[in-house]
């Protein structure tokens, strides 16, 4: 089976990243991690990567002056290795407009909650002081704005009373390891196409899979 070839973008602990090195393990899955790179020297999930035995680069924003030098050689970095489909995992910078014309529909990420609602950095706060009930994560492709792109799937996870931000993170981050590999899952295996903005399938139809509830299982 001809897998495709992800390239996985982090800047932190790398726990989507865990939970796509195990999925990339099944015999069955249709997608490979070729690459991993973290803008950040001491990202965590970087071990993770070693430890999976999957190449690593580091690409330190810091050392750059601007936004698009810096997405310059990640692009050719990501071109070098051969990577099909950029899979955003906790990748806490933005990307530029050019990075992302580079790169049409081929960008991916994962958001802990139900977008369009509580974009940015501050989501579970932000759904803390909301009020909101029900909050949950979103994979989604990439576009120039922010968090906004065609969404693939989503999982809802209940806001219950006692929460504080971290423990509706921890309950929404489990969610987000079902839910991502299983988006990439339907991309590798051709299933779905964005028509007017939205995902479809392949044949024109809603799929089940897209409205796939992995908090429900
Ligand atoms: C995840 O909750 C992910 O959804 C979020 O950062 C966390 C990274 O955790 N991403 C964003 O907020 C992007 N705007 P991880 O490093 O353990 O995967």
């Amino acid at each position: 089976m001809k897998k495709l070839k992800l390239g996985i973008l982090i800047s932190g602990r790398g726990s989507n990243l865990q939970a796509l090195i195990n999925a990339c393990s099944e015999n069955n899955y249709p997608a490979e991690i070729v690459l991993v790179i973290s803008n950040k020297p001491d990202a965590q999930g970087l071990k993770h990567a070693i430890e999976a035995n999957i190449e690593t680069q580091v690409i330190e924003h810091n050392n750059y002056s601007d936004r698009e030098s810096f997405d310059k050689d990640l692009n050719e970095t990501l071109y070098a290795s051969g990577v099909e489909l950029i899979c955003l995992a906790g990748f806490m910078r933005l990307l530029s407009g050019w990075f992302i014309e580079k790169w049409p529909n081929k960008i991916i990420n994962i958001h802990p909650s139900l977008l369009p609602a509580f974009k940015g950095t501050n989501s579970h706060a932000e759904v803390i002081n909301s009020g909101v009930k029900i909050s949950g994560c979103t994979v989604h492709f990439v576009t120039k704005d922010m968090d906004a792109g065609p969404i693939i799937m989503q999982a809802a996870v209940p806001v219950l009373p006692n929460d504080n931000k971290d423990s509706l993170a921890k309950r929404i981050l489990k969610s987000e390891h079902k839910c991502y590999s299983h988006a990439i899952r339907l991309i590798a295996s051709n299933k779905i196409k964005i028509k007017n903005q939205l995902v479809i399938d392949i044949s024109g139809n809603k799929i089940d899979e897209i409205t796939f509830n992995p908090s429900l299982e």
